[in-house]
């Protein structure tokens, strides 16, 4: 039985980097902020905390943790190669939300890589992250701090939601300036393969590398961890149309429209619309803020666009595809 198991917390919110510090040496779980989305944090290198982390999430162990360092050296202390592609990857992208997969360090426990011989690594762009991270010296774990499944949080108050009371304090680094999660990268026998898509686009890497491929899982269970199809999904079911589509098929009810740059009106349905000025960037800023506040809204269905397969509007319909899909909700 974990002797920390349902400790409860009065939980703090601020900017307090030291405060933060102090509860992860104790071996604490706290949430921070990074460009893409807020993380649940710990020493990825005591394992008791890692458990804590999956036990606060809910989340399966066969589910892997990305690893949060301070700088290129730093994932060394992770990371037993670098192949020349990787140290390209990093050299253009970090800090920045780009997620390699390489062998790992025995140092780093097996739950954190859920016994895989790759561990997942970023340099996270926030600079309250980085100052943490150099800091206490050690990486940090961290997976999105939202209950397993469920929309991940762009924002302090989106944390509170779900683990005030729970986790002793939540480093508040502002809204979240991606708002979605960085892109994985894995490579093998040196070549670079996307297994999830999110905050670096696909035109951007293959300004940097060659042969990019691409292996989007969409398994239940994937052979390797990475990508379930149903994921960060809002709790009113969510279905993909065109706009055209919504309009011939609506026979009334409180719906939300998620479009990409145009409004419309309709009685009975609300349009929120995720960038005005069709900036792929600020639609995916906007999208789990957006997904949140609709679940808040009481409506009985989400209809969404698909957005155009550019930039970082990939990403946002790839979040849309997995929100799409009914969940098993026992596991969220
Ligand atoms: O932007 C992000 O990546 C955020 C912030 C907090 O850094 N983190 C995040 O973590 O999205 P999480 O746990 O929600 O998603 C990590 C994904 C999971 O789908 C997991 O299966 C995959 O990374 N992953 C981690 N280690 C892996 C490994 N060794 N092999 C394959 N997939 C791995
Ligand atoms: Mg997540």
């Amino acid at each position: 039985m974990n002797p920390k198991s349902n400790k409860t917390f009065i939980t703090a919110c601020g900017t307090d980097v030291s405060a933060a510090a102090d509860f992860l040496f104790q071996g604490d779980v706290v949430a921070i902020p990074t460009e893409t989305v807020y993380g649940l944090a710990c020493n990825a290198f005591d394992e008791h905390a890692v458990s804590e982390v999956f036990r606060l999430k809910n989340r399966p162990f066969f589910d892997p943790l990305i690893v949060h360092v301070a700088s290129m050296d730093r994932a060394r202390d992770v990371v037993s190669e670098l192949p020349d592609v990787a140290q390209k990857l990093m050299d253009a992208f970090w800090p920045g939300p780009l997620t390699l997969l390489l062998p790992k360090k025995s140092a780093v426990p097996d739950l954190v890589t859920s016994g895989l011989g790759t561990v997942a690594v970023r340099m996270p762009a926030h600079e309250l992250t980085l100052e943490l991270l150099n800091s206490v010296k050690f990486p940090l774990a961290a997976p999105s701090a939202n209950p397993f499944g469920y929309v991940s949080p762009t924002t302090a108050d989106h944390v509170m939601s779900h683990f005030n009371g729970r986790i002793p304090y939540v480093l508040d680094g502002g809204a979240c300036n991606v708002g979605i999660e960085s892109t994985i990268i894995g490579i093998e026998n040196g070549k670079p393969s996307v297994f999830r898509l999110g905050g670096i686009s696909l035109e951007s890497l293959n300004k940097v590398v060659t042969g990019l491929q691409l292996e989007i899982l969409q398994d239940k269970r994937p052979a390797a961890p990475g990508m379930l199809k149903s994921h960060y999904a809002p709790r009113t079911p969510l279905t993909i149309e065109s706009k055209t589509d919504f309009l011939n098929g609506y026979k009334g009810g409180k719906v939300a429209f998620i479009s990409f740059c145009d409004s419309f009106e309709l009685e009975g349905v609300d349009v929120f619309v995720l960038s005005t000025s069709g900036d792929a960037a600020e639609a995916a800023r906007n999208l789990f803020k957006v997904m949140r506040q609709i679940d808040l809204g009481g409506y009985e269905r989400i209809s969404a666009e698909r957005m155009p397969d550019i930039g970082l509007c990939r990403a946002i319909n790839d979040r849309l595809q997995r929100a799409s899909v009914p969940a098993d909700h026992s596991n969220q």
